[in-house]
C-alpha cells in the first residue's frame, strides 16, 4: 500500500497513553487503502494532563475523527458536545467523530463486545461473569453484560476500590441487575472464579511490552471457563495461552 498525503487528505487517529503499540492505525488505513479513501489514520500519545489541548486541537485542526482509549476513556466526556445516548448510559466513550467542529461521542465497546461473545455462541444471559478492572473498558462491559441478565462481579486493585464501588452502583441502578464490587486480590480471584462461566480482562495488564503478566494466576483457570482479554495486542495474551 502507497498512501499519498495531500492537502485534501482528511485525518483522524487515535489518542491514548501508552498509545505506541496500537493497532489502530493498521487496521484503520488498511480499510481507506482497500476502500480508496483519501484518508489516513495516525496514533497520538496524549498525555492525561495534556487532554483538554488535544480535544481543542482536534477542533481546530478539524481532524474528522478520533478512537480514544487507555486512560481517556471516561475524562473525555467532560470535554466533547454530544454524548450518543448509549455512550452516556455506559458513561464511557472510545469514538469521537467531528461534524463541522461539534464532536459527538460514541461507545463501540459494548456493542463489539457482545459482537464478539454472540460470534463464538456464547450468551452470557445467566452466567456468572468476573470482569477485571474498573476503567473505561470495564463500564462499557459492565453495562451490557448486565443489561443481558448475567450475573457479573467486578474486581479492582486496592488503589481503585471506590472505581469498583461507584461503577458496580451505576450499572445496579441502570441495569436493574445486582453485581458484585470485590478487591483483585489472589484469593478473592480464586473462590469467585470457582463458580464462574465468564471471565472478562478489560485491564491493560499483559499488554505489549509486558507480555509475560497475566491479571489472573493460571492455576484459578479451568475448562469450562471462557476467558476474553480486551488487550488484543499480543493476540494471544498470557491470560489466553494459559
Ligand atoms: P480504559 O478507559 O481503557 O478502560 P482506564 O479507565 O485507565 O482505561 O482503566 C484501566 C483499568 O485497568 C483500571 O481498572 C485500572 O485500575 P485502577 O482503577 O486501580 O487504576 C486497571 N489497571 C491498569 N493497570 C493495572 C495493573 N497493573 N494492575 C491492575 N489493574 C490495572
Amino acid at each position: 500500500m502507497t498512501q499519498r498525503i495531500s492537502g485534501k487528505t482528511t485525518i483522524c487517529g487515535i489518542i491514548g497513553d501508552p498509545v505506541e503499540h496500537t493497532m489502530s492505525p493498521a487496521m484503520h488505513n488498511a480499510a481507506f487503502a482497500e476502500t480508496g479513501l483519501d484518508w489516513v489514520y495516525a496514533a497520538f500519545h496524549v498525555k492525561p494532563d495534556e487532554l483538554k489541548a488535544a480535544i481543542e486541537g482536534m477542533r481546530a485542526l478539524g481532524i474528522a475523527g478520533f478512537n480514544v482509549t487507555i486512560p481517556h476513556k471516561i475524562n473525555v466526556i467532560p470535554l466533547l458536545d454530544r454524548l450518543d445516548p448509549p455512550a452516556e448510559k455506559i458513561g464511557a466513550v472510545n469514538t469521537v467523530v467531528n461534524r463541522g467542529g461539534v464532536l459527538t461521542g460514541y461507545n463501540t465497546d459494548a456493542s463489539g463486545f457482545l459482537r464478539a461473545m454472540a460470534e463464538r455462541g456464547i450468551d452470557p444471559a445467566g452466567k456468572n461473569v468476573v470482569i477485571i478492572g474498573a476503567g473505561g473498558a470495564a463500564r462499557a462491559v459492565s453495562f451490557v453484560l448486565s443489561e443481558s441478565r448475567a450475573n457479573i462481579t467486578i474486581m479492582n486493585r486496592a488503589s481503585g476500590m471506590e472505581r469498583v464501588v461507584t461503577l458496580a452502583e451505576a450499572v445496579a441502578k441502570s441495569t436493574g441487575g445486582n453485581p458484585g464490587a470485590l478487591e483483585l486480590s489472589e484469593a478473592n480471584l480464586k473462590q469467585v472464579l470457582k463458580k464462574a462461566d465468564i471471565l472478562v480482562n478489560t485491564t491493560s495488564v499483559g499488554m505489549s511490552p509486558d507480555c509475560e503478566q497475566s491479571p489472573v494466576p493460571g492455576e484459578y483457570l479451568r475448562p469450562g471457563l471462557a476467558v476474553y482479554d480486551i488487550v488484543y495486542n499480543p493476540v494471544r495474551t498470557k491470560l489466553i495461552r494459559e
